[in-house]
């Protein structure tokens, strides 16, 4: 028996992984995905029998996407937005400003086109601004964020149609799963993660309680540069 076919079975099949990682790279109409960082499907918390317990499960998994760089990022609890997987302050510092488009000269819009500029390493989308301050992610607990996008007082007036819809559809979170250069996308897909949130909803929206609940993820710390700036302009 010669091992030829298994041989060229192994090479055929590595050409196609490398074109399709080729074709990823491109974002040649493959569609927007983290292969790495697969979201579990809904079917797989059917075995959880009670509904809460359910709901609570699906958010837990729905804020991987929720408290990834990727969102988080642009959702700061303060003054400035950040960059990059470890939250660090976005270089420039920039400031969100009245609007939460940037005070000039240093409007988002200077830089951030409407689509990503990957040679020159800026993301972009026509409405690339940052998300209001009470809309803020950084620094607050899954079970705080659960409660906020679902208040209409905080979520911009969002009725669970209107979030699900935006959560599922919207082309500036969609970003997240298509950002350019060598940033991470968001877990999974768009879709996979509405998928989450409409399940979420239909057990009743339950948020997360205890240390699933708890998980925080902070922003870079203060440091002399945050200072020395600061000094200088409120002292
Ligand atoms: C002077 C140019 C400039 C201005 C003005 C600017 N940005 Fe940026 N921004 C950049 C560049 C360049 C990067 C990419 C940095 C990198 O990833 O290394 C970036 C990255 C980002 C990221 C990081 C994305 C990620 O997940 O890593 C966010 C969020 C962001 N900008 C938001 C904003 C917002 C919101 C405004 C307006 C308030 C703004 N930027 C204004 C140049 C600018
Ligand atoms: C480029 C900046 C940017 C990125 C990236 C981003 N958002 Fe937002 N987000 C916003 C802005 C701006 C709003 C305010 C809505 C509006 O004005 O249309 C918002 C609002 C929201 C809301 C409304 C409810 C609330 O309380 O926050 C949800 C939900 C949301 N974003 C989800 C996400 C998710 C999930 C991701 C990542 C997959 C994400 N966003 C990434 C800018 C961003
Ligand atoms: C280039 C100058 C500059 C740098 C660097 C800078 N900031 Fe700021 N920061 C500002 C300005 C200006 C404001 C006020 C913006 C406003 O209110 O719209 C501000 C506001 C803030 C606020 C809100 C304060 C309040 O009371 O409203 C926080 C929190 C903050 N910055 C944290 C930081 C942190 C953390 C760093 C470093 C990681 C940092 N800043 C770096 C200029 C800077």
């Amino acid at each position: 028996m010669n091992v030829r076919p298994f041989v060229n079975r192994s090479i055929v099949a590595s050409l196609i992984s490398a074109l399709l990682l080729i074709a990823a790279a491109c974002g040649g109409g493959a569609p927007e995905q983290n292969v790495d960082d697969p979201l579990t499907a809904v079917a797989e918390f059917a075995s959880i029998g009670d509904e809460a317990a359910r709901s609570k499960a699906l958010f837990v998994e729905a804020g991987r996407v929720i408290q990834h760089p990727r969102c988080l990022n642009c959702h700061p609890s303060d003054a400035h937005p950040r960059q990059g997987e470890l939250l660090a302050m976005h270089e420039p510092p920039v400031v969100r400003g009245e609007d939460n488009h940037g005070e000039s000269p240093q409007r988002c819009d200077t830089c951030h086109q409407g689509a990503n500029v990957d040679h020159a390493g800026i993301p972009g989308h026509p409405a690339w601004h940052l998300a209001p301050l009470q809309m803020g992610w950084i620094d607050r607990s899954l079970a705080e964020i659960c409660e906020q996008i679902k208040d209409t007082e905080r979520n911009g007036g969002m009725d669970m149609k209107a979030l699900l819809h935006h959560m599922e559809e919207d082309s500036l979170v969609g970003w997240a799963w298509h950002p350019g250069g060598d940033r991470e996308p968001a877990p999974g897909t768009q879709a996979a993660f509405g998928a989450l949130i409409r399940a979420w909803i239909e057990t009743g929206a339950h948020c997360p309680d205890g240390e699933e609940g708890a998980h925080t993820v902070s922003a870079a710390p203060w440091n002399a540069d945050c200072q020395s700036c600061h000094e200088l302009l409120f002292e």
